[in-house]
């Protein structure tokens, strides 16, 4: 039995600061990958249409996620990173998924449901259709791995679910064109033209949580600028931050069982342990019985002291936009070139003249 070539997809809005949950839980996740795959990074422009039309710095949101990416220590030379827009096979290949996918299928998508609020008429067709654009990223390059967060869960289920469908419903154009591949899907055989894509969720990376509120993710949109650390935060703001963070009055406790029902102190562990590459039991090993007064100072050099190289290098990308502009247009000719590849053999398969 044959297998699809291993490739590594994933993608990041351009909306919104960059924020340690993003660095932790998905950027530095992408970094480790490049040294044992073939990976493409996408800064998803066309998905940040889908809850906001107009945006007054979309193009300079563009650049500093390309630029976080590289500052964080992606090779765009070794592997790939583009903008979505750049590669006309994303909207094109979205528009055949969206005949793929069922409305019921649509329906169930929880992050729809929630960023669609309460008058769902009024949300945008493309927001509806979010995911099944985003299947479109992944599958126009038959990637097969997609390193995300928990809530995109739901979103690769679905991008399982219109590569299932397509490859059974065009199984005699599939193997007509000779470039299927035959996979078992749980025990069937199928002939495949797109892989089954593995979420890659695994690993080290932590729920960051705000840090005004210990059972909330830190995240993009949240009113308080004192909930996240920024990507691009400087030293004195990141100390204030932590130093701000709320607490109970408790101190540390000397193992992680004493981190129950404590998500604010749980959070800070958490962080900690990150940013050192360490367990929250070793952290706690070193800081049990101390105070908070003592632990967030060590906690704000850390962060400092992990995120000032990137900030630093991401303000210096920044101020060379034609440098990233450069950067971005080779990966989107490259990314272009392999798409272009996926497209052809789709139309041949779809029945496009
Ligand atoms: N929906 C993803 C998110 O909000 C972003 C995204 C778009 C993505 N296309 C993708 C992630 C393809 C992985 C693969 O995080």
């Amino acid at each position: 039995m044959n297998q699809f070539q291993p490739l590594v997809f994933s993608g990041v809005q351009p909306t919104g600061n960059l924020h340690l949950g993003n660095y932790l839980g998905a950027i530095r996740k992408f970094v480790a990958l490049q040294a044992t795959n073939d990976c493409i990074y996408c800064v998803v422009d066309m998905h940040a249409l889908t809850a906001q039309l107009v945006h007054e710095d979309l193009k300079e949101q563009t650049r500093s996620i390309a630029a976080a990416f590289i500052a964080s220590g992606i090779d765009p030379t070794k592997h790939i990173v583009f903008n979505q827009s750049a590669v006309s096979g994303h909207a094109e290949l979205a528009w055949i998924f969206n005949c793929v996918a069922r409305i019921g299928w649509m329906n169930r998508m929880t992050q729809f449901k929630d960023k669609a609020g309460k008058d769902a008429e009024k949300a945008s067709l493309g927001l509806y259709a979010y995911p099944s654009l985003m299947a479109a990223d992944i599958l126009l390059y038959r990637a097969t791995h997609v390193p995300v967060g928990d809530d995109q869960k739901q979103h690769l289920e679905l991008t399982r679910d219109i590569a299932q469908k397509f490859n059974l419903d065009f199984a005699a154009k599939i193997r007509a064109i000779g470039k299927g591949i035959d996979i078992k899907v749980g025990d069937e055989p199928v002939h495949a033209y797109f892989p089954m894509v593995e979420p890659l969720i695994d690993g080290p990376a932590p729920r960051v949580m705000s840090l005004r509120d210990g059972t909330k993710k830190m995240s993009k949109s949240d009113a308080s600028d004192l909930s996240r650390i920024n990507l691009m935060d400087d030293a004195e703001t990141i100390a204030k931050k932590v130093r701000k963070a709320k607490t109970d009055a408790d101190g540390l406790p000397s193992e992680t069982a004493g981190l129950a029902g404590r998500p604010e102190a749980d959070n800070l562990v958490g962080i900690y342990a990150a940013l050192s590459d360490k367990s929250k039991a070793d952290v706690l090993a070193d800081f049990g019985g101390q105070q908070f007064s003592a632990f967030k100072p060590a906690l704000a050099d850390l962060a400092v002291e992990v995120l000032s190289p990137i900030t630093g290098e991401m303000r210096r990308l920044m101020d060379d936009t034609a440098h990233i502009d450069a950067i971005l247009k080779d990966g989107g000719e490259r990314a272009n070139a392999r798409a272009e590849v996926t497209m052809k053999e789709v139309r041949d398969i779809v029945g496009f003249l």
